[in-house]
């Protein structure tokens, strides 16, 4: 090894045919080299991006600096260990001839418009070469001028870390009005909201892939309501609402979208049992309602269903129940002793009908 540094010749022939020979531009002797630009920029790529969290942070920049109004961030683990994100915005979106040199190094849109932000400077054109170096895959599903962008980014844990504990909502507190993350782990949950209070004029929503689409779908169908019938524009995640069935939704999801569902999700989104999402900032409102700073809030998760029944909605159930429970309880000489009592836990309605004799 020591003869092979010594002779040029020899380390020559061991760079030329070794792996050593793609990473060095130059040999300065002494164990020094001069990196070649392309080594050189997949160490910095390493660095750059080192987790499931800073991918989300740089696609939101990216989202942001192309003048996006709302981010759907849909994100799933599976076998516990490989994390599928997708990145859905309403932006200016990318010319088809640029979809694939985007990933490439170096390339950039912001040539005059770098803009640096709390997390540093934006506009070197590394990020997403960088994403593509460290996951295992990054694809820009859809974009297009005018209709918005979507990316889908998988990557195992294994390999590229995350915060192990993606559950758990960041404890906030407000300081003079303005809220303010006090405590959490640095989840991508964290990320996004941390992201969103620095610009509030962006709605994002983060949930599982069935919990996007339902709230696009919702969202499209309130738009529609407010304006007879007609979509607003043609920004590509409003493509749910062309679906007229539930295999076509799931097929838009997954080709259009990067979003996969199974068909039988489809049809409960479709029949709307399962509901749309609160904005990281409307979520963020209903925590301070419940003066429950500690409260855990599973946001990557559907939220259980029975909570999502209004208290109106069950004081109404147990009334209907209070009711058809009367002309039933004189048969056996019994009465309720007040109204029937009703509770909601995960995806149980428990209802307590309490009884006395009659006349009692
Ligand atoms: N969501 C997006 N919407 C529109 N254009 C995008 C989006 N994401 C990336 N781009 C384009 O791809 C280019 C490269 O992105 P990136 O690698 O993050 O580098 P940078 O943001 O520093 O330019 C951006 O300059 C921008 O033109
Ligand atoms: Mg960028």
């Amino acid at each position: 090894m020591s003869e092979t540094k010594n002779n040029p010749l020899l380390s020559f022939v061991a760079n030329l045919t070794g792996e050593q020979y793609l990473k060095i531009e130059e040999d300065l002797g002494h164990g020094f080299v001069r990196l070649n630009t392309s080594e050189a920029e997949r160490r910095q790529a390493k660095h750059d991006i080192q987790s499931m969290e800073d991918i989300v942070l740089e696609m939101m920049r990216n989202s942001r600096d192309a003048g996006s109004t709302r981010i759907f961030i849909a994100s799933t683990k599976e076998d516990n260990i490989i994390r599928k994100v997708t990145i859905i915005d309403d932006a200016w979106g990318i010319p088809p001839d640029l979809h694939k040199l985007i990933f490439e190094p170096r390339v950039t849109s912001k040539l005059e418009n770098v803009i640096t932000d709390r997390y540093g400077i934006h506009g070197r054109g590394m990020a997403l070469f960088s994403i593509k170096q460290v996951a295992d895959e990054a694809e820009l599903v859809f974009s297009s001028p005018g209709r918005g962008s979507v990316f889908r980014v998988q990557t195992s844990t294994g390999l590229l870390t995350e915060r192990k504990d993606q559950s758990t909502y960041p404890t906030i507190k407000y300081r003079k009005g303005e809220p303010i993350i006090i405590r959490g782990p640095h989840n991508i949950i964290r990320t996004a909201l941390e992201f969103n209070l620095d610009y509030q004029n962006l709605e994002i929503y983060l949930g599982s892939p069935s919990d996007i689409l339902a709230t696009m779908y919702y969202l499209c169908a309130q738009d529609k309501d407010n304006n007879g019938g007609k979509s607003q524009d043609y920004k590509i995640w409003r493509s749910v609402s062309q679906a007229k069935s539930a295999a076509i939704l799931a097929d838009v999801a997954e080709r259009r979208l990067g979003l996969k569902i199974s068909v039988r999700n489809a049809q409960r989104i479709m029949s709307g049992r399962v509901g749309p999402l609160k904005t990281m900032l409307e979520a963020l409102g209903r925590q301070e309602e419940r003066k429950e700073p500690k409260r855990k809030v599973d946001l990557l998760r559907s939220e259980p269903l029975a909570k999502r029944i209004s208290q109106e909605d069950l004081e109404q159930l147990a009334g209907i129940i209070g009711n058809s429970f009367k002309t039933i309880a004189g048969k056996y000489f019994m009465e309720l002793t007040e109204a029937p009592e009703i509770k909601t836990e995960e995806n149980c309605i428990k209802i307590t009908i309490k009884v006395q004799s009659l006349g009692n």
